[in-house]
């Protein structure tokens, strides 16, 4: 028989809280975040506190938090800050080493497209490119960016109106939409873990009246 284990979050390390609330909270899509500073330095950084929260207006959230480790910020709040835009890129199989990469702690002004050897695609709307090897990407311009906390670990709330869409037209049915099992997206779990939504793994359940 299994028991349950309950605790007040309050009692436990930060390190641990965040371990224990990326293993539970899973699997999380992943935001391919690219952003430039006021000097025009591109960024890209991968992100998993991220979702999709409305589609009138289209907003996306990410949250580049503040380091659990030393309480310092990371270049894409940065960025989004100064220059309030970013392409949000979706994550699938085939860049999935590249996306690993480019999260390495790189000194402020690295273009990590450089690093990685991603393409960099001159965006419609907004200045900072897109990854032109990710499935769709969403060119968005910064509404607002919530705060929550100064500590380490506290979650910066950037807040993304999407302003233009890019889809790889190889991933459209022939009604012109996105076919879920073409997408091959990776999602982020605990620890050093991922999970590839394969054809295998999706299956549907038809809509209840109610
Ligand atoms: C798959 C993946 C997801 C990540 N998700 C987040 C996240 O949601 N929030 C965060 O602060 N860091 C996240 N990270 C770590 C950042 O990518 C990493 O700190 C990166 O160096 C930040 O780069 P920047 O300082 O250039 O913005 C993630 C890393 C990976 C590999």
């Amino acid at each position: 028989m299994s028991t349950t284990k309950s605790f007040n979050p309050e009692k436990l390390e930060t390190k641990d809280l965040h371990k224990l609330l990326l293993s539970a909270v899973a699997p999380r899509p992943i935001a391919f975040a690219s952003t430039i500073d006021s000097r025009g330095n591109v960024n890209l950084s991968p992100f998993s506190y991220f979702n999709v929260f409305s589609s009138n207006p289209p907003i996306l959230i990410f949250s580049p938090s503040r380091r659990v480790r030393d309480n310092t910020t990371k270049h894409t709040l940065q960025n989004s800050e100064e220059t309030r835009e970013v392409v949000i890129n979706m994550v699938d199989y085939s860049i999935v080493d590249q996306m690993s990469k480019s999260s390495k702690e790189y000194p402020k002004g690295v273009n990590e497209f450089k690093e990685t050897g991603l393409t960099e695609v001159r965006s419609l709307k907004v200045k900072p490119p897109r990854v032109l090897e990710s499935p769709v990407s969403f060119e968005c311009v910064v509404d607002n960016i919530i705060s929550l906390g100064d500590n380490g670990g506290a979650g910066q709330l950037v807040i993304a109106k999407v302003v233009y869409v890019h889809i790889n037209s190889n991933l459209l049915d022939s009604n012109g939409e996105i076919d879920p099992t073409k997408l091959d997206l990776v999602a982020r779990m605990g620890g050093d873990w991922y999970s590839r939504v394969t054809k295998e793994s999706m299956f549907t359940i038809n809509k209840t009246e109610g």
